[in-house]
């Protein structure tokens, strides 16, 4: 039993039960080696000729306990899947583990942020997100940045001092070039920007902020002009990185994400250095217009920009023990699914990234007082969940 080629994978209508089967079999042999279902599959194959019914019966115990990895699904449709990442867990051994196997991209979730690099105005710690970035490296993984211009998670001394706009313009453009120049040719695109337009009755303003005019950096009441000066500074630090406009709540057609495609119109008609869209997609009571979603996508794509889909999170309704139900578990399935789906089906819509892959370890958890969670495709024990298979299968597929 060879089933070599990526192409005959492709070519499976329907996903038959025996077919899949084979196919997940032959990815667990080959690659995982002697850890796990591929030591056993590795045995059978010796009493193979003698012993057919044995080798049925344990492909389907593979399909069970050792789903197709969601980096090996991913070679299949050349998808990038990545996933936020904490660097204190790195050195809890499932967690490495789980983050290498499943993933061919990584983002630090929070030690990109200016809280974490700068501890006063004239340093830079790098010390957590290179560790991250190491990871990536050793695990041939690349790596998203996230993010230079935020209004949150901003130090104390930044904005308790009442800079003027020229000493924050001065403040930004060194941090912008020093953080991406520091990642030069490790960090392959990059959250320039990150949720700069308002939510609520004011969706589709920009929000007032720091950056923008209070004081902002000498662009106030002037629209987005603040942001293309942050994605010039960043094309001069790195020309060769990718430049994102991320934000949250404008995954659908909707008053925000009509903003911003005016915003990315006119950055591509004056020359201002972007490459794509980072939609959140953060998922919350088990709704997401799909249709909406998709119309979205494609109407950014067809800018010629990417889009990234890059913090995705279904969060779930839990017991006192953080445990969802079955029915939920399958229904967040199926939202993890239609959304790679639509993803899939635009060729300019290049990544799938999951905000956290553990429940363990899940921000929705820390920002919901334990009455949502669950929300991530694996469990508090690293243990797969019906979202898991749900990704790998719409990963397998070739475009
Ligand atoms: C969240 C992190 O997950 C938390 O660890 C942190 O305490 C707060 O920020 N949108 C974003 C992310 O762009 O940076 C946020 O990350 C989640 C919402």
């Amino acid at each position: 039993m060879r089933w070599s080629s990526a192409g005959k994978l492709a070519s499976i209508p329907g996903e038959g039960l025996s077919r899949a089967v084979g196919k997940r079999c032959f990815g667990v042999a080959q690659r995982r080696g002697p850890q796990g279902d591929g030591f056993w599959h590795a045995g059978v194959e010796r009493f193979s000729a003698a012993m057919p019914t044995l080798f049925l019966i344990g492909a389907l115990a593979a399909e069970v306990s050792a789903p197709i990895s969601l980096r090996e699904a991913a070679q299949h449709s050349g998808m990038l899947i990545g996933t936020a990442v904490r660097p204190a867990q790195l050195s809890e051994a499932a967690y490495a583990a789980t983050l290498g196997r499943e993933f061919n991209m990584l983002e630090p979730e929070d030690a990109l942020k200016w809280e974490v690099l700068r501890p006063d105005l004239k340093s830079f710690d790098f010390s957590q997100a290179d560790q991250i970035v190491d990871f990536a490296a050793r695990h041939d993984m690349k790596v998203r940045g996230h993010t230079l211009v935020w209004h949150q998670q901003n130090p104390v001394w930044l904005t308790a001092a009442h800079y003027t706009p020229e000493q924050l313009a001065q403040l930004l453009e060194t941090h912008i070039k020093t953080v991406v120049g520091h990642y030069r040719g490790k960090i392959f695109a990059w959250d320039v920007a990150n949720e700069a337009f308002d939510e609520g009755k004011n969706a589709g303003r920009l929000r007032s902020t720091l950056w923008y005019d209070q004081p902002g950096i000498g662009f106030s009441g002037q629209g987005p002009a603040y942001l293309a000066q942050c994605f010039r500074w960043a094309h001069e630090a790195d020309p060769q990185a990718l430049l994102f406009y991320n934000e949250a709540e404008a995954e659908e057609i909707n008053p925000k994400s009509d903003a911003i495609y005016a915003m990315v119109r006119a950055f591509l008609r004056d020359g201002v250095p972007i490459d794509g869209i980072g939609f959140q997609m953060h998922i919350g009571n088990l709704h997401a217009n799909i249709p909406s979603i998709s119309a979205n996508i494609a109407r950014f794509t067809s800018l010629g920009l990417q889009v990234h889909i890059t913090e995705m999170d279904v969060a779930l309704p839990v017991d006192a023990n953080g445990n969802a139900s079955s029915e939920d578990l399958a229904r967040q399935a199926d939202i993890y699914r239609q959304v790679a789906e639509a993803c899939l089906s635009h060729p300019g819509c290049t990544a799938i990234q999951t905000w956290g892959f553990t429940d363990k370890y899940s921000w929705i958890g820390s920002h919901s007082k334990h009455t949502q969670g669950a929300a991530l495709p694996f469990d508090r024990n690293f243990h797969s969940k019906p979202a898991h298979e749900a990704l790998s299968q719409v990963l397998s597929k070739h475009r």
